[in-house]
């Protein structure tokens, strides 16, 4: 069964889930920016405080889900960066809703296309569409709240990917508040470089970091995309040029390439630049070198 045409520049909104056959439907589940990430101090728990404003947007992976005799639960991702099926994110939330109740099996075909270790979450995404998914194919009809709380135990980011396009997010991820964002474009750039959570957070605390700064929607919501670069913010951006140099030296040529701000999400590597409008992404994008060029794609906000 084919997937959806890859590596476009220009990624535009797709359908969350539609029928690929009588059996099958194809998923697709959307990278996220973090347009704003502070970050406080440890908890005793072992997770970090956050408030961020985090949108979708529109670069997905595409997971081919097909009914499978009930007993059967299988995941097959040709892309070895993914790691091994066994530990994959969307094959334990799919076992973590059959333990809820689920009857029937699935097969499950991941097209990553969202990078791994970049900060867009696309494991959790994966693992959160995966939930919503099956939950329809499978007739369980559990509420958004119960899948919420399933996919927060999966992992921080996975509730996320349940909300809306946009969200404020806090807590260690689990606590959502809608948000209304304007529709943007950015240029998002995912360096080949793998960025692991764990060390990017090992640097920040060596910061001695002060307590959470909290981080009002308004700032963003209240103003046009237009004011927003001087507004952004991540707390870990610092830690993962430390952490991470290479993130640094991607950083430093893109913006001066482009003479624009560069931002990073999550725990990076991806970074982004945000855009008047698509003309201008694409002026933009045919300034930059080949390597950077072909790391590179136009984003937009996802509709849902
Ligand atoms: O929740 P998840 O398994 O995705 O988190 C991966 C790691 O990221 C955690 O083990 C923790 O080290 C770090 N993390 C954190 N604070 C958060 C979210 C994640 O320190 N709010």
């Amino acid at each position: 069964m084919d997937v959806s045409p890859d590596n476009s520049l220009v990624c535009s909104p797709a359908e969350a889930m539609e029928r690929a056959s009588a059996t099958a439907w194809r998923v697709r589940a959307p990278a996220k920016l973090n347009l704003t990430l502070r970050v406080g101090p440890l908890r005793a728990d072992g997770y970090h405080p956050l408030d961020s404003i985090v949108a979708k947007v529109t670069l997905y992976d595409e997971l081919l889900i097909e009914r499978a005799p009930d007993g059967v639960l299988e995941l097959v991702c040709p892309d070895p960066q993914a790691g091994p099926a066994e530990g994959n994110l969307a094959l334990r939330a799919a076992r973590a809703l059959r333990q809820r109740g689920g009857r029937g099996g699935a097969r499950i075909t991941l097209h990553k296309r969202i990078g791994v270790g970049a900060g867009l979450g696309g494991g959790s995404s994966d693992a959160a569409r995966t939930l919503w998914a099956l939950n329809q194919i499978w007739g369980l009809n559990l509420p958004p709240a119960e899948l919420a709380a399933l996919g927060a135990s999966l992992g921080s980011d996975v509730p996320l990917f349940l909300g809306p396009p946009a969200s404020r997010m806090r807590g260690r991820g689990e606590v959502l508040d809608p948000i209304d964002l304007p529709a943007f474009d950015a240029l998002l750039v995912t360096p080949p470089v793998h960025c692991a959570t764990g060390p990017v957070y090992l640097a920040f605390d060596a910061q001695n970091p002060g307590p959470l700064v909290a981080f009002d929607p308004a700032r963003l919501t209240g103003h046009p995309v237009s004011q927003w670069d001087d507004r952004l913010v991540n707390d870990l951006y610092a830690p993962a040029r430390q952490a991470c140099p290479a993130v640094g030296d991607w950083a430093d040529r893109l913006h001066e390439r482009l003479g624009r701000p560069v931002h990073m999400t999550g725990s990076g590597s991806a970074l982004f630049v945000l855009l008047a409008d698509r003309q201008d992404g694409l002026a933009l994008h045919a300034q930059l070198p080949p390597d950077l060029a072909r790391c590179a794609r136009l984003v937009g906000l996802n509709p849902w």
